[in-house]
């Protein structure tokens, strides 16, 4: 069976060497974007890189800590040159859904305030048509039934059905984000239409934001058995 994560390990490496001194570094969040955290983190240690980082989780930030990665935020640095983060699909267009780690709506603020995103995964990421895995939500606890009910409607009105629940703990426990909201993770199958889908939810009050993201990576590194290929401009 293909080691799944020495492929990671190996664009999280390559996306390192594409950062360059003096550069403002978004840092995704997720086992893929961890390689790439810790490479550049040896590269400051190893080289002297002198470069600042933007962390889209709390994970991130103390992973990017440890590694000796100087941290700002938005506030301080509102402008990004490059944010590498991981993805749960891509597809030929460079659409991809994000979220599983429950980080996608810190990571699509970082990504875009980054003249750049890049995005690392391995080959098992890559697919046909987006949905197979669970789209995630991230939706206020305030009138949750509520919002669910809209999302279904948009969801039907845009030829997605299957079942939508609240994400839970593996200890039973709701999940909450890092701003403390909740997750609804969609198990839609198939998104024939993601543009229509996205500006739907766009327009649902009570849903923060949707895990597609759409027109923001402009390349991806993938990794697998042949090695690694890249789509877009890397
Ligand atoms: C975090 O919320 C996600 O968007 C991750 O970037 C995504 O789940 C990819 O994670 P892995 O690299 O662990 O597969």
């Amino acid at each position: 069976m293909a080691d799944l994560d020495a492929y990671k390990k190996e664009v999280g490496v390559r996306a390192a060497g594409l950062v360059a001194s003096g550069m403002r570094v978004g840092l995704g969040t997720g086992s893929t974007a961890a390689h790439f955290v810790r490479a550049l983190g040896e590269r400051v240690s190893a080289e002297g890189l002198d470069i600042v980082g933007v962390p889209t989780s709390n994970a991130t930030a103390r992973l990017a800590a440890d590694c000796g990665i100087r941290l700002t935020t938005l506030d301080e640095t509102p402008h990004l040159d490059l944010t590498v983060d991981g993805a749960d699909e891509i597809d030929a267009a460079l659409r991809l859904i994000k979220g599983g780690g429950g980080a996608h709506l810190r990571e699509k603020i970082v990504a875009c305030a980054s003249s750049r995103m890049i995005v690392i995964a391995d080959e098992t990421k890559v697919v046909e048509t987006l949905g197979g895995f669970p789209l995630p939500l991230e939706v206020l606890d305030f009138g949750l039934a509520a919002t669910m009910h809209h999302v279904e409607e948009a969801a039907r009105a845009h030829g997605c059905g299957g079942m939508i629940a609240r994400r839970m703990t593996h200890d039973g426990q709701p999940f909450m984000t890092d701003e403390g909201n909740a997750i609804l993770d969609c198990h839609f199958r198939t998104i024939p239409d993601p543009e229509g889908l996205a500006a739907a939810f766009c327009r649902i009050p009570g849903l923060i934001e949707h895990g597609l993201f759409i027109g923001i990576a402009g390349g991806a590194l993938i990794a697998g058995s042949g090695g690694i290929t890249t789509m877009g401009n890397v």
